[in-house]
C-alpha cells in the first residue's frame, strides 16, 4: 500500500480505515531501525519540524524531536515560557510568525480544543496535532493502536474498556475514533462525574463501575484524572476514587486472563493506577507504548513530509510509497 496523503493531521475523526492501516504499516518499518544500533536515516535532511507545545509533554515532545532526527530533519522547540507568547503575542500571530520561517511542519500543543485546526488554516506547512484541549491526540491513538495490532495481530472485533476521566481525554476520543474505526467494541468506565453527558452517541457502552466495564474485555485502557482542566470538585477523594476506579489485581480478574494494561502516561500511581499493576511485566504495555510512539511519529512525519511539498500551497505533492 501507498503511503497515505495527508496535508494535515488534526484528529482521528474522519480518517479511513486504510488511512490508519497505512500509518501503522510504516510505523512497522521503523520499529527496528529504532532498535538497531545505527538509528539515522536521512529520508527528512533539509526539512525543518517545529514543536511548538503550549502544555507540559514528556513522552509526545520529546518522541516528536526523536522521531523528526532520526529521519535526519532539522528540529526546533519553540520554549512558549520564554517567547513573545509571555508580551501578549497570540496564537495565531505566533504560528503566522514561525510559518513565516518556512518550517515544513508545526508539532502543535494546546490547551483549546480547536486551537490546532484553526492555526492549520493560517499556515501553509503540515500541521500535527499532538493534543488540543480535550479534542483530540491522534498520534497517541496511533501509538496505542500500534501497542495493541503487534500484541494482538490486528483490533478486529476486540473489546476495549477506557477507564477514568473520560470528560476531560483527549486520549479517550482520539481513541474511541480509532478503535471503532477498525473494527473494535469500546467501553467506557467511569465514575457519573467524570462521564461527558452525550458520551453514548460516540457509540460506546458506559460503564459505571469496573466490575461490570473491565468484564471480559481484552484491553484496560487506564486514564489520569486531569485535575488541571477540572473546575470544582469530580471525586470525593482520591483515596476513594482509587478504591472504586483504580486499577489493582483485584479488578483486573474481571477482565479477561490476558487482558493487556495500557496508560497513554504520565500516570499517577495509587490514583488511577497501583504500582504492581503499572509495573506488571506480564500484563502492563505501557512502556512499549512509548516505545512505538516514535515509530508512529516518525511515519507521521514521513506521510507529511516525506515526499516533495510545495510550500506555497502547503499540500503533499509526491508523498510516494
Ligand atoms: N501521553 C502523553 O501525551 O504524554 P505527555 O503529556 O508526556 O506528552
Amino acid at each position: 500500500m501507498g503511503l497515505p496523503r495527508l496535508p494535515h493531521l488534526l484528529g482521528i475523526e474522519g480518517l479511513s480505515p486504510e488511512t490508519i492501516s497505512g500509518l501503522l504499516d510504516l510505523s512497522e518499518n521503523y520499529i527496528d531501525q529504532n532498535r538497531s544500533i545505527d538509528k539515522r536515516r536521512d529520508m527528512l535532511a533539509g526539512r525543518t519540524v517545529i514543536n511548538l507545545f503550549f502544555e507540559n509533554s514528556t513522552r509526545t515532545r520529546t518522541s516528536f524531536e526523536v522521531a523528526a532526527k532520526r529521519l535526519g530533519s532539522d528540529v526546533i522547540n519553540m520554549d512558549v515560557a520564554t517567547s513573545s507568547v509571555r508580551k501578549g503575542e497570540t496564537l495565531l500571530d505566533t504560528a503566522m510568525t514561525l510559518n513565516a520561517m518556512r518550517p515544513d511542519a508545526i508539532v502543535v500543543r494546546h490547551q483549546e480544543s480547536g486551537a490546532v485546526n484553526l492555526l492549520s488554516q493560517k499556515v501553509n506547512c503540515a500541521v500535527i496535532n499532538a493534543g488540543d484541549g480535550q479534542h483530540e491526540h491522534p498520534t497517541q491513538a496511533l501509538l496505542d493502536a500500534l501497542t495493541i495490532r503487534r500484541r494482538r495481530g490486528s483490533l478486529q472485533g476486540l473489546l476495549v474498556a477506557i477507564c477514568g476521566d473520560i470528560m476531560h481525554s483527549r486520549v479517550a476520543r482520539s481513541n474511541i475514533h480509532l478503535l471503532q474505526i477498525m473494527g473494535a467494541r469500546v467501553r467506557v468506565v467511569g465514575p457519573p462525574t467524570l462521564m461527558p453527558t452525550d458520551i453514548d452517541k460516540m457509540g460506546v457502552e458506559v460503564h459505571y463501575n469496573m466490575k461490570s466495564g473491565l468484564a471480559d474485555v481484552d484491553i484496560v485502557m487506564m486514564l489520569r484524572l486531569q485535575t488541571e482542566r477540572m473546575q470544582g470538585t469530580f471525586v470525593p477523594s482520591i483515596s476513594e476514587y482509587f478504591r472504586f476506579f483504580g486499577l489493582d489485581h483485584e479488578k483486573l480478574k474481571f477482565a479477561k486472563p490476558d487482558a493487556l494494561i495500557m496508560h497513554p502516561g504520565p500516570m499517577n500511581r495509587g490514583v488511577e493506577i497501583d504500582s504492581e499493576v503499572a509495573d506488571d511485566l506480564d500484563r502492563s504495555v505501557i512502556h512499549e507504548q512509548v516505545e512505538m510512539g516514535v515509530a508512529v511519529r516518525m511515519a507521521c512525519l514521513e506521510a507529511l513530509i516525506g515526499g516533495r511539498r510545495n510550500t506555497a500551497t502547503g499540500l503533499a505533492a509526491g508523498a510516494a510509497a
